[in-house]
């Protein structure tokens, strides 16, 4: 089978990359550069050209904060671009593997969300992403839809790689409490798709899923594990979302309900600290490597 992964440069295309490497599939991976996905003709012809079976689309627009003042280009990249891909899939008889956000919903509930519970994304971000769902239900080919949440690995820009520099640098740090979710680590989610992928899994499973790791914490009780994890001593201190004032309502609950995933697919998932353990190792492992080569380096100077 020919998979087609496009966003391949960020966080999870990255780990898409790793985790398929000893696949029998054959994967293409393209990032804006070689594919732009807002680009319908170009997506057609990427698709036709590799004969496409399936198509992981890892591309979005996601600065939440950005979104707010850039709803037109929000737009283009999380729906109109979604519904090209949508439309190319239905074309070559393609399944489309789309990933969306716990931002569609309100994030004011107590109760992990369900695929089915009512949504209602709070800013531009959510509701662009949220019309990229519609737009694939409305176009109508065969499509698997995974929303997650608090999305980190060592690739990009993400909460594990700030909180590890700034508790390095910083003797105290106040972070929020009072945002309450489970962060998922990149390698997981891939490694889920790819097996999803391998064992054919797609087929007949048509939906709407949840994925995150197991577990729940606050932003404040992962900020607390990422400095310990990371042998960074800094007091970090809880603090309320009104202290960073925002453009962007951010969820206050947004734990993901992941029973529909686990039991379709028969899936382990492993919890966020066991998950973040393992993305601090990798880091620490290319620190290493890092600091190794320098030393090379400044020994021949
Ligand atoms: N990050 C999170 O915390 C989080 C949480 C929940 C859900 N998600 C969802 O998870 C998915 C993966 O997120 P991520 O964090 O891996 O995203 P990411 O690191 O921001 O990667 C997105 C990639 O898409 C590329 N891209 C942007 N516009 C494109 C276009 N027109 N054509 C092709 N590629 C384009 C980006 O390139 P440039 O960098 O050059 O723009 C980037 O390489 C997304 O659907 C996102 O909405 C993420």
């Amino acid at each position: 089978m020919n998979v087609l992964v496009t966003g391949a440069n960020g966080q999870l295309g990255r780990e898409m990359r790793l985790v398929s490497r000893d696949s029998n599939n054959h994967y293409i991976f393209a990032d804006v550069e070689e594919l732009d996905i807002t680009n319908l003709d170009a997506v057609r012809k990427m698709m036709k050209d590799n004969k496409v079976d399936i198509v992981v689309n890892c591309a979005a627009y996601t600065n939440v904060d950005k979104a707010e003042d850039d709803e037109a280009t929000a737009r283009r990249i999380n729906r109109d671009a979604v519904e090209n891909l949508a439309v190319s899939c239905r074309e070559n008889g393609a399944t489309l593997i789309h990933v969306s956000t716990d931002y569609v919903f309100p994030g004011n509930g107590c109760i992990p969300c369900r695929e089915d519970m009512p949504v209602s994304p709070q800013g531009v971000y959510g509701k662009t992403k949220l019309e990229g769902e519609e737009a694939i239900q409305r176009v109508g080919c065969p499509y698997l839809i995974f929303r997650t949440a608090w999305l980190y690995s060592e690739y990009g820009n993400n909460f594990v790689k700030t909180m590890r520099r700034l508790t390095k640098e910083k003797n105290e740090l106040n972070v929020v409490f009072d945002q309450v979710g489970t962060p998922t680590y990149a390698y997981d989610l891939a490694e889920a798709i790819c097996e999803i992928i391998e064992l054919e899994q797609y087929k007949g499973n048509e939906g709407i899923y949840h994925y995150s790791n197991e577990g729940v914490c606050s932003w404040f009780d992962f900020a607390k594990e990422i400095a310990a994890l990371s042998g960074n001593e800094c007091d970090i201190r809880p603090c309320h979302s009104d202290e960073f004032p925002s453009k962007v309502k951010r969820p206050h609950y947004s734990v993901l309900d992941k029973t529909k995933v686990k039991k379709t697919f028969a899936l382990t998932i492993p919890y966020w600290k066991d998950s973040l353990k393992d993305c601090i190792d990798r880091m620490k492992f290319e620190d290493r490597v890092y600091q190794f080569f320098d030393t090379l380096k400044a020994t021949k100077e």
